[in-house]
């Protein structure tokens, strides 16, 4: 679907990407971080991956999410700017069709919750 219309852009951004200042993330404007942590504990995002504020699980399979707010890059591969990292987050494959990150059940304002707690872990 809209990957089609994405990945080119989004692949010259990525190589771009070296990392200029202004490339960096910043706070998403329309999410709430606090809410986004509870969506978090909801949705199981634990269960594949060790996110700071969630005591258990702590899963392996998506590596920690410790740092990711100071990222340059959605991993490894994707510009980590807010836009992009929510549409990964409601669907990850649309964006890379080869990825083991799965589509997870959030509205688009969920996403933005989660998103904006995502760039307050800004510390490994
Ligand atoms: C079934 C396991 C699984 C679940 C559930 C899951 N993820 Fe992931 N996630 C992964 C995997 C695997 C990757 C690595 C993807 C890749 O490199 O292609 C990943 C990558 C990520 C990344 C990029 C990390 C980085 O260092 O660049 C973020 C951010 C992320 N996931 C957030 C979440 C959030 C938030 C949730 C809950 C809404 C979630 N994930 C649910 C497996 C999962």
């Amino acid at each position: 679907m809209a990957s089609g219309l994405l990945a080119p852009g989004l692949l010259a951004f990525a190589l771009s990407a070296c990392v200029d200042k202004a490339d960096l993330p910043r706070p998403v404007a329309q999410g709430d971080a606090a809410e986004g942590l509870a969506i978090i504990r909801e949705v199981g995002c634990a269960a594949c991956h060790k996110i700071p504020g969630v005591a258990w699980p702590e899963g392996r399979s998506g590596g920690g999410l410790a740092g990711f707010g100071a990222k340059p890059l959605i991993a490894g591969r994707l510009p980590n700017q807010s836009d992009v990292l929510v549409q990964w987050l409601i669907d990850a494959p649309s964006l890379d069709p080869g990825t083991a990150m799965p589509p997870m059940p959030l509205t688009r304002d969920q996403a933005r919750d989660v998103a904006a707690y995502l760039y307050t872990l800004d510390e490994d």
